[in-house]
């Protein structure tokens, strides 16, 4: 944030003014004081420790044991059929594991099943771009992070992005899934999965060569702090996004949406002195970590370009989407600094086409415009993103998330 006057704040606009305070100056390098406040999470306290030497406290040493044990195979091929929240543990998982994952996978005591519900209904309502906004926009920004595109590139998953995607989809579709928390929905074994993954990784990453010496100093990957700069590319971005667009959002709405991301946050494993409380303090908390964690590397433009090369081949015929228009659609959610970190070309074509004619469509499919004023364009764009989340969908049926056993070959 040095350097970088409140007023250049306002003026830079756009997709920043999504970003928030997105430091220009020194990309992934201003490292201040934590100042974030626990009194502003959804424990109301806390010990106001540093989040960037936190990590998974609980899952961590376990994750270490039965990766060292040999276990996690049996361990992945047991969990392979646990899919549903109301379903049982499977019998035969290792009494530590079990006795974990009996705990991680109730919701907190402050889990509200109505907010929820009303959660559903908005996702259900706003799913086209909310699943673009989270999917294309969030894998865009992730790109731009370097720890996270790093972990991300030398881990297992790194070496087949299609199936990676599709299975860090199934989260991101949990979540906005009708279903969501219900008890055939599928959101707690997804994000309960997903902790035991990152915590797998914080074991295994540095032991890659490749991660270590590109590591940002980090000795573990996955901090709490990275967590929650990667939980700001989800909701808050999407949530600053939503209201730049002008997306009607009722109060209820709002702290619904922020409530069923509060929760899902919680069962990743992050602390609740960590997770806002309120808009206010998550705005808050993004400006100061979001920002200085953002900037380029060589590992994040090979991954982005992996990910438009797939967004444009599911896209493509008949209907004759190309990888411009893709890159102008990431472009636009993203804006010029973080596409042009990711290294996602300029299309002078698309480009502007893209600009003026996604927000019509928003607005049009919110009834706030009528037909006759969106551009046909707009329709290639919606049938495009269509396209992207059935995609997924359909991969995430055919797949699971994993354990890793190992990093990137
Ligand atoms: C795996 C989501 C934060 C790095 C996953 C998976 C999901 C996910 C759903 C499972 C998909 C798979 O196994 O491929 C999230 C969410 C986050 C978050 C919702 C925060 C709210 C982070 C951060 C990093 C990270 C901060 C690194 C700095 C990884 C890695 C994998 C992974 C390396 C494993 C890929 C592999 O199997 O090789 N994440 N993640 N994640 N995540 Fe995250």
């Amino acid at each position: 944030m040095e350097g970088l006057s409140r007023r250049r704040i306002l003026l830079t606009g756009g997709a920043m003014g999504a970003l928030g305070a997105v430091s220009m100056a020194a990309p992934a390098q201003a490292l201040t004081a934590w100042t974030w406040s626990p009194s502003g999470s959804v424990a109301g306290s806390g010990s106001g420790i540093d989040p960037r030497w936190v990590w998974d406290e609980a899952a961590d040493p376990l994750l270490s044991s039965l990766l060292d044990r040999g276990a996690v195979p049996e361990v992945n091929r047991l969990l392979w059929d646990w899919t549903r929240n109301d379903q049982d543990l499977p019998a035969g998982l290792p009494e530590d594991l079990r006795e974990f994952m009996a705990e991680a996978r109730r919701l907190p005591p402050w889990a509200d099943r109505n907010k929820l519900e009303v959660a559903a209904e908005f996702n259900k309502g706003r799913g086209l771009y909310l699943n673009l906004l989270n999917g294309v926009g969030g894998g865009m920004l992730s790109t731009a992070i370097p720890k996270e595109a790093r972990s991300v590139y030398y881990s297992q998953g790194g070496a087949d992005m299609e199936d990676r995607v599709a299975k860090t989809s199934m989260l991101g579709f949990a979540v906005g899934d009708l279903n969501a928390y219900r008890p055939g929905g599928t959101v707690v074994v997804e994000a309960v999965k997903t902790r035991l993954v990152h915590a797998a990784v914080r074991h295994l990453l540095p032991r890659s060569p490749g991660w270590s010496h590109t590591g940002s100093g980090q000795e573990i990957p996955i901090s709490q702090e990275d967590m929650l700069v990667t939980w700001h590319t989800l909701p808050t971005f999407a949530m600053r996004r939503m209201l730049e667009w002008e997306v009607p959002i009722t109060r209820d709405e709002s702290e619904a949406y922020l409530h069923l991301w509060q929760v899902t946050a919680y069962l990743l494993g992050i602390r609740e002195e960590y997770i806002p409380a309120t808009w206010e303090a998550a705005y808050a908390q993004s400006d100061q970590i979001l920002g200085r964690a953002m900037g380029p590397t060589s590992e994040g433009v090979e991954l982005t370009d992996v990910l438009l090369n797939q967004l444009a081949e599911q896209t493509s015929p008949p209907l004759g989407v190309s990888r411009p228009l893709c890159n102008a659609l990431a472009r636009h959610l993203v804006g010029d600094q973080v596409a042009d970190w990711d290294a996602i070309p300029r299309e002078p074509v698309w480009d502007p086409l893209v600009a003026e004619a996604w927000p019509l469509l928003v607005k049009f499919r919110e009834k706030l415009i009528p037909l006759p004023m969106v551009p046909e364009v707009a329709w290639t764009i919606d049938e495009a993103a269509r396209q992207y989340i059935l995609f997924y969908l359909t991969k995430g049926k055919e797949t699971r998330i994993q354990i890793p056993v190992a990093n990137r070959p």
